[in-house]
């Protein structure tokens, strides 16, 4: 048999292997004495009702009764602590170990994913490990042993009595594993459909200002009704199959109950069984019972929590971003090459990059200017390695940036976006994120520098204000400057502002401006922005369209074309912003 690869995960979170070991023993020696406590107590019956009963052998059987029932427990104990131990320990490690692993895989991957999506399937895959380690491996798999054992026992003791048994456990394990199956393949389908009627009724919850104005409350009333109205039905149906099944379980046992002892009682009769056997058999019957009563429940929660697992594991499987074998450290200067560089986002799909050329020296400003979507912010990220090209290198300094260590090199870039997206801490831990040492001082000057220490002067608690979710205590402008503020303090040897102005009022837009003025000196600095006053005075305007490079020059030279596209983006704004 192969070992399937999500053991081998499981297996390397385990350090204490000794320790495994001996739960194990401790689990398998403690089901394999309580098979044989029937056994005990029926022998005393017969030893004891015999005439003229050696009163020293019923009390040997009494104290081994007891000593059995002691150690067995202590055992269960155990087993139950260190199942419990294990389980949290190697779930918890395993958590931090998948969370590190996606953090590790390419952008490319977290853009695709839905966050929640993912999050949710890792944790939910890990805690059903957690409980599968707990449940079904510490403490199913031993009542299953000592099941197999008393099994044995009765075999040795009165056969025919035992066949009973063993011919009605069969009965029952195939009819509940086969009705189970089915049920689990029900519940998934039930699963989906409660997804399904939440997600839609949080939706008209969480967009009811969308649902009023399109006067969509009928629909949307309609619509979730119709939702619970099903999934309540195939719920109902799903529930009455676990009833059903549950009857016909009972049935099994008390026919299987009935025969023992009507047979048992028969043979008693007859002469041919004791007193203290039967008594024997009933127990027996009892300890059987037990591990097949759970045998339902925990099919299908060994069945759902290898699968959910393995789905969590599967991301496992998606490689992280490496490093090139040969890649090293670098110190940054900033002369960026692009050399007939073309992209495409997914094989086979058109390129979103076509023969991109161009060169920046260090310090140098340059500006990319072209319609939304023709690709922009893809060279930024091709800057940044968070995708290699299909086509063509990328150079910094004369050195393809594959041979360059990723860290070495995004360490000594910083991006300030349109979107700023702040964690929900202090001000202070929000600027100084990257920088870990920088001073207080330091963070301080960086804030003003970004035009952003008089505002934080003003909140109750100056620096040490929390930003709130994502930021949302802070208005677009503050949060930018927040951002410029950490970009400051990174000292950056190449920049890249994408659209950092574009959603900004005036009065906004005239604080970042001055504070990304400050920023861009002695940087190589890419600027992505609409508005072409904000680029005239780079040292380079790069103008896209379709993917590829139209022309590219200064303002000035860019200007003399009659029939250039940036001139006529130019003639246009400015015609605009007269008018206004
Ligand atoms: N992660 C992605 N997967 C697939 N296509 C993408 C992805 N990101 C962007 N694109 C597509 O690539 C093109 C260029 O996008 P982008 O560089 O963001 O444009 P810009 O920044 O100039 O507005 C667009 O057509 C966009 O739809
Ligand atoms: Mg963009």
């Amino acid at each position: 048999m192969k070992i399937p690869k999500e053991f081998n995960l499981i297996w390397a979170q385990i350090d204490n292997r000794r320790k495994l070991y001996f739960g194990m023993g401790a689990a398998i020696l403690s089901s394999v004495m309580v098979a044989f406590i029937p056994y005990i107590y029926g022998r005393l019956v017969d030893v004891a009702i015999k005439a003229g009963a050696q009163m020293k052998i019923v009390f040997e059987l009494i104290l081994l009764w007891l000593v059995i029932s002691i150690l067995s427990n202590l055992l269960g104990r155990y087993t139950d602590r260190y199942a419990f131990e294990m389980s949290t320990d190697v779930s918890n490690k395993l958590m931090v170990d998948l969370f590190n692993h996606l953090s590790n895989l390419p952008i490319s991957f977290h853009k695709e994913k839905k966050t929640g999506k993912v999050t949710r399937r890792a944790s939910r895959g890990i805690d059903q490990l957690g409980d599968f380690i707990e449940r079904t491996i510490f403490s199913f798999l031993p009542a299953v042993l000592t099941f197999f054992v008393a099994l044995v026992i009765l075999f040795f003791v009165e056969w025919r009595l035992s066949l009973i048994l063993l011919v009605s456990s069969l009965v029952y394990i195939l009819m509940t594993i086969f009705y189970t199956k089915k049920i689990v393949k029900e519940q998934k389908l039930v699963n989906a459909n409660w997804e399904k009627a939440y997600g839609e009724l949080f939706d008209s919850v969480t967009n009811v200002h969308a649902v009023k104005s399109a006067t969509a409350e009928d629909f949307e009333q309609k619509r979730n009704t119709r939702n619970f109205n099903f999934v309540g039905r195939i719920y109902k149906n799903w529930r009455f199959k676990w009833t059903k099944m549950s009857f016909w379980q009972q049935m099994i046992f008390a026919v299987a109950f009935i025969a023992v002892f009507v047979n048992g009682v028969m043979m008693l009769k007859a002469g041919t069984l004791t007193p203290g056997l039967l008594i024997m058999f009933v127990g027996y019957t009892s300890l059987l019972t037990s591990p097949l009563a759970r045998l339902a429940d925990q099919y299908r929660q060994a069945k759902t929590a290898i699968d959910t697992f393995r789905r969590a594991a599967k991301y496992y499987d998606i490689a992280p971003e490496k490093d090139l074998a040969n890649a090293r450290k670098f110190e940054i200067k900033g002369r960026v090459v692009f050399d007939n560089v073309s992209f495409t986002y997914k094989k086979g799909r058109r390129e979103v990059l076509k023969n991109i050329f161009f060169e920046v020296e260090p310090g140098q400003t340059v500006a990319l200017v072209g319609e939304s979507g023709v690709g922009k912010t893809t060279i930024a990220d091709l800057v940044g390695r968070y995708y290699l090209p299909q086509r063509g290198r990328i150079f910094i300094d004369g050195v393809d940036i594959k041979k360059i260590q990723l860290k070495s090199l995004r360490a000594q870039m910083a991006l300030v976006p349109q979107e700023v997206i702040l964690f929900n801490d202090t001000i202070e831990n929000n600027i100084k994120y990257g920088s870990p040492n920088a001073s207080e001082q330091q963070i301080i000057e960086a804030a003003k520098a970004a035009n952003a220490h008089e505002f934080i002067e003003t909140f109750p608690k100056k620096y040490e204000q929390l930003v709130g979710e994502r930021g949302i205590k802070l208005s677009t402008g503050q949060k930018q400057r927040v951002a410029i503020a950490r970009a400051i303090l990174r000292d950056p040897k190449i920049l890249i502002l994408d659209e950092a102005t574009s959603a900004l009022d005036s009065v906004s837009e005239k604080l970042v401006q001055e504070a990304l003025q400050k920023l861009i000196q002695n940087r190589t600095t890419f600027v992505i922005a609409h508005r072409l006053s904000t680029i005239q005075h780079a040292d380079k305007i790069i103008v896209l369209e379709k993917g590829e490079i139209a022309e590219q020059g200064t303002h000035e030279e860019l200007m003399l074309n009659p029939d250039g596209i940036y001139r006529n983006f130019w003639e246009m704004q400015t015609a605009i912003e007269r008018r206004k």
